[in-house]
């Protein structure tokens, strides 16, 4: 396993230099010790597969229903919320329950940059520089007994703060769930941050959730609470359309979302769509964590 770093992917900036080095050079090995994570087609020496997303469209095309449900208003809507002080409650089947000021926990757990993508349910994608730690770190502090089998997050609920909370057409407070294996992957982090400063208000401050290998509806934001849990937890989309939105929301391009196809994406910042790859391409990565279990099924 060996996620992405600053050496593996192109910022936008340098992205047009590097590329004609590349051309120049013209040799597959040179392409290949230049970005060893990201499948570069080495013989044709083609530019990395992926490049940064800029800061600005991280911060400005968001979804944070809590807001809004225009991408480009969440920004503006979340300018004054209040993330400090803020803590999150870690809770339910562990031997060691805790709560954990934001600032403790990022001494105690160290984030270090992880460069993700990030695939949203609606077929547009992202390149994300995160700040973040392994939930694993925080899981081996808090102690999971024996009939821990799932993780259940829960984003603040704050109508005040949240105008979208008003709105009964969601279960509010936003839910989230993993399977305590799929949290324990070291690639399924914490994030405090985006391109090595705090995250804002419209990322999910003061922390968040990133999976990279599901739909980014997983990637539950503002998280206030952190419930160890025996049976399967029921996310918001899952309560809203079950037919639509399963547990596991694994990106899968030969799965459709009942009304458009998952076969390809829209990366922002690009021109031309491009193919959407099974697990967001971190199959050799997690493939195991789903060995036996129908994809088709367990969407
Ligand atoms: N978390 C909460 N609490 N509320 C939301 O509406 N939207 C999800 C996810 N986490 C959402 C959320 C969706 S659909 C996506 S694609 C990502 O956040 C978007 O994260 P970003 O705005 O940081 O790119």
């Amino acid at each position: 396993m060996k996620p992405l770093s600053h050496a593996d992917v192109t910022p936008a900036k340098l992205y047009r230099s590097r590329r004609s080095f590349l051309k120049t050079a013209g040799n597959g090995l040179l392409a290949a010790a230049l970005s060893p994570a990201l499948r570069l087609k080495a013989a044709s020496a083609e530019p990395p597969v992926d490049t940064l997303t800029p800061y600005k469209d991280i911060t400005h095309y968001n979804n944070f229903y809590e807001f809004s449900t225009d991408k480009v208003r969440v920004a503006r809507l979340a300018k004054n919320f209040r993330t400090d002080p803020w803590s999150v409650e870690v809770t339910g089947l562990v031997d060691k329950p805790g709560t954990y000021d934001v600032a403790a926990m990022v001494a105690q757990f160290k984030p270090e940059e992880r460069i993700y993508r990030l695939r949203c349910v609606e077929a547009w994608s992202m390149v994300i520089p995160w700040t973040g730690f392994p939930i694993s770190r925080l899981l081996e502090a808090v102690a999971p007994t024996s009939q821990a089998r799932y993780l259940k997050f829960v984003t603040l609920m704050d109508k005040r703060q949240f105008p979208g909370q008003k709105n009964s057409w969601y279960r509010w407070p936003y839910v989230e769930g993993l399977r305590l294996d799929e949290a324990m992957h070291d690639l399924a982090i914490i994030a405090t941050g985006i391109y090595g400063k705090d995250l804002l208000p419209q990322n999910g401050a003061p922390i968040r959730l990133v999976v990279p290998w599901k739909y980014g509806f997983k990637s539950i934001k503002s998280v206030v609470k952190i419930e160890l849990v025996q049976e399967q937890p029921t996310s918001l989309w899952m309560a809203a359309a079950p037919r639509e939105y399963g547990f596991y929301a694994n990106v899968n391009p030969s799965v459709s979302h009942p009304r458009w196809s998952q076969s390809s994406e829209r990366r922002i910042g690009e021109f031309r769509r491009r193919r959407t790859l099974l697990f967001n391409g971190y199959d050799e990565e997690v493939a195991q964590l789903y060995e036996g279990l129908d994809l088709r099924a367990n969407f």
